[in-house]
């Protein structure tokens, strides 16, 4: 069984990546700049941030981080969207989630320009995507995407089966994978018989949030499977997918912590890169 090691992978893409940013530092004599909104003192989140400020200037972006309390109005927030929208040193904008209730979601990530969205997120990018068209891609299907590539190239006619259907995870995983010719199945919590679904795949995703969902009689031989799954439970942090039992079937696997995690932050800085480019043209 291969295991698939997010840490390694992502590390290399943030080293392809610092070599990119010094050539566009070379070339146009700046650097991408990313700023994050963090609304609130959420330890997830604030964590999380910390990780990506880290990431972004360990590959020379300019990064900055704008926090609100808790009890900032959502008018605070979209003008300064709409500030950073307008400010040409600000290549991309995250506004981390989840938001306190009185913020309108959709209305923040609507707010943000589709050019500095670097979540994917913005129904424009969302659109793009699925009919084809260039678009940011969001971090987590992205980096999930990036390790079924290194483990298998050519996914063509591939059958792949994602469990869960969010607009985080499933849905932009499944445009990806399509993008790549494989016949892409999505299934969710109303599916009549999830482990036959998946007995049939050459690749599963698991995205749901179900502790341990994914079992070993679910996988057949020389299945791909990737667990987006970062579940809290009695015995620490665990995926979707049961680790113990799969690792004996599957072709690839990947850990919790340590899969797609680490590359999720890698693939923000990959997207911040990309809008800065587009930006140039
Ligand atoms: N919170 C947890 N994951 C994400 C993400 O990918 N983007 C944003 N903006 N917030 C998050």
């Amino acid at each position: 069984m291969i295991l698939i090691d997010g840490k390694k992978a992502a590390a290399e893409l943030r080293e392809e990546l610092k070599h990119e940013v010094t050539s566009l530092k070379a070339k146009y004599n700046r650097v991408p700049g990313l700023t994050v909104i963090l609304i609130g003192d959420l330890t997830p989140s604030q964590i999380y941030v910390r990780n990506k400020e880290k990431s972004a200037n360990e590959v020379g972006l300019k990064s900055e981080v704008i926090k609100y309390p808790d009890s900032v109005e959502e008018k605070t927030v979209l003008e300064k969207i709409e500030e950073l929208n307008k400010d040409e040193t600000v290549s991309g904008i995250l506004v981390q989630l989840p938001l306190p209730k009185h913020i309108d979601k959709q209305k923040v990530i609507e707010t943000i320009l589709p050019s500095k969205d670097v979540d994917g997120f913005h129904p424009m990018n969302v659109g793009n995507l699925s009919s084809g068209y260039e678009s940011s891609v969001p971090c987590t299907p992205l980096g999930c995407y990036l390790l079924i590539k290194k483990v298998e190239p050519n996914l063509k006619g591939k059958k792949a089966v994602i469990v869960g259907r969010s607009n985080l995870n499933g849905k932009p995983m499944t445009q990806l994978l399509l993008k790549e010719n494989c016949t892409v199945t999505i299934t969710h919590s109303k599916t009549k018989d999830l482990k036959a679904e998946c007995l049939e795949a050459d690749i599963i995703v698991a995205a749901v949030g179900i502790p341990e969902l994914v079992k070993g009689d679910w996988v057949k031989k020389d299945t791909i499977v990737i667990d987006v799954g970062i579940n809290k439970t009695d015995k620490g942090i665990v995926g979707d997918v049961d680790f113990e039992e799969v690792s004996k079937n599957a072709k690839a696997l990947t850990p919790v912590p340590g899969g797609v995690g680490p590359m999720t932050i890698a693939c923000l800085l990959k997207n911040t890169i990309e809008c800065f480019k587009r930006s140039q043209i």
